[in-house]
């Protein structure tokens, strides 16, 4: 049986033609793959789960796929980190799965404003590291399908923060779990990446690059921090005069490590017990020091659940750190931005000229695995400038797109993507529009701005899309707005980036149309 399923294998000899793909069963195959090697598996979301194995010399991965059946709704690139085995298990050998899959790249170029992968489902922005002219940018990624799962790094980079260049994956799950969030940051001329591995706890890994990021050496003896809490995760690695410190999420708080090596840790404080928004557990966090008037002040922030009804959202701090512990200068509840679509937000470790860069990825947990296929699922935010500002009768962190995306980007409504600039007075509703009546409106009225998504195009794939949302702006004759549009994202900056909104879109048509009244 076993030869005659061969022959079977070679008869069809598939669009894949150097690696052949052997049956040991009717429903289990293998193939063999040289190190760099790429396949194309042909997916099809609602197909059943399978399981694909790598199995190197020292490790056997698993990962789950979703292989097409009837139909192929998109393939996905797999390229071989090393000499390994590549078994496919539950996939009958008759199915479209095997006449469709692939050997090589798609050869499609990425270059995107909002950054998407080539394929795949991506969440928080990971990594955040600038090296040698180059901002690295790693992600939450899932290359086998577009939905979460099989959690690893993929990689992009920028010269300009405008275009971005997809790398093959980075950090691929191990023995210890998936690779979950983290941070990177240079150390002497290598990088040094610090993720969660998320397998049966969550516990916190180590890796090097020692070619400027493109691919990383994990520490043997990982993982370098481990507790029992099972919410322990997303380290943010950053300097702290000569030696380093980590600020962790650890359950509904961020504890504060600091280490002299980035291999043994110290458990410096914990914050966060009875300030702040607790709508679901504390993810994310990033701490960073601001210029602020004629000194300086520490901003934390950290991603939860606001509420039920809004979902995913970036709460932040305003304090001082000692190096040892965070002090919030106030009890305020602050939003980094007030739209559906913002989350996981963290800046770049080693920016130049003092810069604080920020991004995030532009979904919410409530809807993310259910927004309307675009050819991938999820992407991020353009990449924001902070600064610290004083508003109003409070102090907010600024955020607005970097000035190389507002210098680069035309200023043409209905070119995609485009920029708009304006002033608005109270009472004012712009209303950004497509011809097929599709609209997100903005109305300012009494020193509250609100974005209602309700008409703007596919907004029933999830009844938690459908949105109104609001913010306070200070009180003012007239308000600067500047909106950012692209065909699937809208972000909105009020006086200056003072207030900001991000929202997903799904119109049949791209918005083209502004007006106001
Ligand atoms: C935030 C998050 C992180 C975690 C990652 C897993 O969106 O839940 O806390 O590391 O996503 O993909």
């Amino acid at each position: 049986m076993k030869r005659l399923l061969i022959v079977i294998a070679a008869a069809l000899s598939f669009a894949c033609t150097r690696q052949e793909v052997i049956f040991l069963n009717n429903m289990t195959a293998e193939c063999t793959l040289k190190k760099g090697e790429v396949i194309m598996l042909p997916v099809q979301e609602d197909a059943p789960a399978a399981k694909l194995y790598v199995i190197g010399n020292k490790e056997k991965i698993q990962y789950d796929i979703l292989p097409a059946t009837s139909t192929v709704d998109y393939h996905v690139q797999y390229k071989a980190e090393d000499n390994c085995v590549v078994r496919i298990e539950g996939v009958s050998f008759q199915s479209v799965f095997y006449k469709k899959l692939k050997r090589g790249h798609d050869g499609k170029k990425h270059s995107f404003l909002h950054f998407t992968p080539s394929s795949g489902w991506i969440n928080d922005p990971n990594g955040l590291v600038y090296k040698d002219g180059v901002w690295h940018m790693y992600f939450q990624y899932n290359p086998f399908f577009s939905k979460w799962g099989n959690m690893s790094w993929g990689h992009a980079t920028s010269k300009d923060l405008v275009n971005w260049k997809e790398h093959p994956v980075a950090l691929m799950p191990d023995s210890l779990g998936m690779i979950f969030s983290g941070s990177a940051a240079c150390d002497k001329n290598r990088i040094a990446a610090m993720y969660t591995s998320a397998g049966k706890g969550q516990s916190q890994s180590l890796a090097w690059s020692y070619d400027g990021g493109m691919t990383y050496v994990k520490l043997p003896s990982n993982p370098v921090l481990k507790s029992s809490n099972p919410d322990f995760r997303d380290p943010k690695i950053f300097r702290y005069e000569d030696s380093w410190r980590m600020v962790l999420a650890s359950g509904n708080t961020i504890e504060i490590y600091s280490s002299s090596n980035l291999i043994d840790w110290d458990y410096e404080s914990c914050f966060g017990e009875e300030i702040g928004n607790h709508g679901g557990v504390w993810e994310c966090p990033d701490l960073f020091e601001l210029p602020y008037l004629d000194g300086k002040k520490w901003v934390l922030l950290v991603s939860n659940t606001r509420d039920t009804n809004h979902g995913s959202a970036v709460q932040y701090f305003i304090g001082d750190f000692d190096g040892s512990e965070f002090t919030p200068c106030d009890n305020n509840v602050r939003w980094l931005d007030y739209g559906r679509d913002f989350y996981a937000a963290a800046s770049w470790n080693d920016a130049p000229d003092g810069r604080r860069v920020a991004i995030a990825w532009a979904n919410n947990w409530q809807y993310a695995n259910d927004i309307p296929f675009v050819g991938t699922r999820g992407g991020m935010t353009v990449p924001r400038e902070l600064s610290l500002l004083d508003y109003g009768d409070d102090i907010v962190l600024k955020n607005k797109p970097v000035h190389e995306i507002v210098h680069t980007l035309p200023h043409v409504a209905g070119r995609n993507p485009f920029i708009w600039e304006g002033k608005v007075v109270d009472g004012d509703e712009i209303v950004l529009r497509n011809k097929c009546g599709e609209a997100l409106k903005i109305s300012f009225s009494r020193n509250v701005v609100s974005v209602n998504r309700r008409f703007s195009g596919n907004v029933t794939f999830n009844d938690a899309y459908p949105s109104i949302d609001r913010a306070p702006i200070q009180a003012s004759e007239t308000h600067d707005v500047s909106l950012l549009v692209d065909s699937n994202l809208v972000e909105i900056f009020i006086d200056d980036g003072a207030v900001s909104f991000t929202e997903s879109v799904f119109p049949s048509r791209q918005y083209s149309i502004i007006d106001i009244w």
